[in-house]
């Protein structure tokens, strides 16, 4: 059909934002017949999906999959939906409230500013060495270990499970991309077991000797005489792990690959012409490094602008193309730091899921721009760096990069 577009095709991914400019510039809003859901495509109604409480993320706890014609869960995969079933991305009121509420309690403003020097420290401490030896791939040697240094940090887990942390969060994260082959699935759920295996026994410790981290505030916070049970906190620790590191190591290179095609635009970095928080927004805003989240419609009398859109329905919301939208953003497609309104993306969502941990989030990102202007203020391309096939988690396989 006339709009259809393919997030699978090469083209496509290696630079969708002029397909999705078309898209956006043609229609507010576009029925896929593959993909068998509708597309959002302008800041205005994606801003508004986010906030309408007729849609949700879950449409479990009103209707059957029957009902509107899906698949049960696939029943070969247990383990990876009983690690889905408490987590904050699965759920809606009222549960939603009542886990979102306590994770809150855990994960104070206070909790995330004390984590802002030692984050600072750390990025300091791997881009130094990195820059002495005067080449890096900026994932691998320094955002991955990094963004997962600071998330463990932040929950307690010990510095010698990171690597597996990673292994188990990129196995599991296929499953949210639209075709999930059949050995990613089995893949993920092998994950899942191992990873929730991992997180009991977390539990067990903290239980037996809290210390001052998260899993410890997970295991005794209470809010209205209520707690977590251990499958929640267990759901609960393993999305923040995953949410809250795929998406900050593709911010990096997403946006470090920005300024390799801009570089006057480091160079206000580098001169202190533009903060590194403001550099920040900028590069969610010009390249997020998630594209789209999904929404069921839950009532009967939901509509987006004049076209009634009926319960069972699934909506698609394109971050990245309300990212760009002129209306809102001037000269979307120039990637500016010092633009005035780039805070005013898509990047982290909004209503009652928007991102639990965008405050961590910016402490490291600010962190890590602060470390990089300071240990490597020239840098170029060692090579053309790839995508890596998927479009909703958005992001590079590596960036190569040398001082210059
Ligand atoms: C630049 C980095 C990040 C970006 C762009 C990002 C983006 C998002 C977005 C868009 C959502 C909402 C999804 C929806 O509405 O369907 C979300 C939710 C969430 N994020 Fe982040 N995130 C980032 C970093 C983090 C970090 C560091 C953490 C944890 C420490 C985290 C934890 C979460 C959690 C737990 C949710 C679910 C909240 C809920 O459903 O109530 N994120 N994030």
């Amino acid at each position: 059909m006339e709009h259809a577009f393919d997030p699978s095709d090469p083209g496509f991914l290696e630079d969708p934002y002029p397909v999705l400019d078309r898209l956006r510039e043609s229609a507010s809003a576009f029925y896929d017949e593959v993909r068998e859901r509708w597309f959002v495509t302008r800041h205005e109604d994606v801003r508004a999906c986010l906030r309408d409480r007729r849609l949700g993320r879950n449409f479990r706890h009103v209707m059957s999959p029957a009902e509107i014609g899906v698949p049960e869960l696939d029943p070969r995969w247990p383990a990876f939906w009983a690690t889905e079933r408490w987590s904050l991305l699965w759920l809606e009121p009222p549960d939603h409230t009542r886990i979102r509420k306590l994770v809150a309690a855990a994960f104070t403003p206070r909790s995330v500013e004390a984590l802002r020097r030692p984050a600072q420290a750390l990025a300091r401490e791997l881009l130094e060495p990195l820059a002495e030896a005067g080449q890096m791939e900026l994932l691998y040697d320094y955002a991955q270990p990094y963004s997962i240094a600071v998330i463990c940090r932040m929950l307690g887990v010990p510095l010698d499970r990171h690597r597996d942390l990673l292994d188990w969060s990129h196995r599991m994260v296929k499953m949210y991309e639209f075709h999930v082959p059949l050995e990613a699935a089995e893949n993920a759920t092998r994950a899942a077991a191992e990873f929730r295996d991992y997180v009991r026994g977390l539990i067990a410790e903290r239980r037996a000797r809290p210390t001052d981290d998260m899993v410890s505030a997970l295991v005794q916070t209470r809010v209205d005489g209520g707690r977590l049970s251990d499958d929640e906190i267990v759901s609960t620790v393993i999305v923040l792990l995953n949410a809250g590191h795929e998406a900050s190591v593709n911010t990096l290179g997403n946006g470090m690959l920005a300024f390799a095609r801009h570089p006057e635009q480091w160079r206000r970095v580098v001169d202190g012409d533009v903060a590194a928080s403001a550099a920040g927004e900028e590069m969610i805003r010009y390249d997020p490094p998630l594209q789209l989240f999904e929404r069921w419609v839950l009532s009967d009398d939901f509509a987006l602008g004049d076209q009634p859109i009926s319960r069972g329905h699934k909506l698609a919301l394109l971050f990245g193309s309300a990212n760009r939208d002129p209306r809102v953003f001037e000269d979307p497609d120039v990637f500016d730091v010092g633009r005035e309104n780039a805070a005013q993306h898509i990047g982290f969502g909004g209503g009652i899921h928007v991102c639990i941990g965008a405050p961590l989030a910016r402490v490291e990102l600010e962190a890590s721009v602060d470390a990089l202007r300071r240990y490597w203020p020239d840098f170029r391309l060692d090579s053309e760096p790839r995508r890596t096939g998927a479009f909703v988690i958005w992001g590079l396989q590596g960036l190569e990069l040398s001082r210059s």
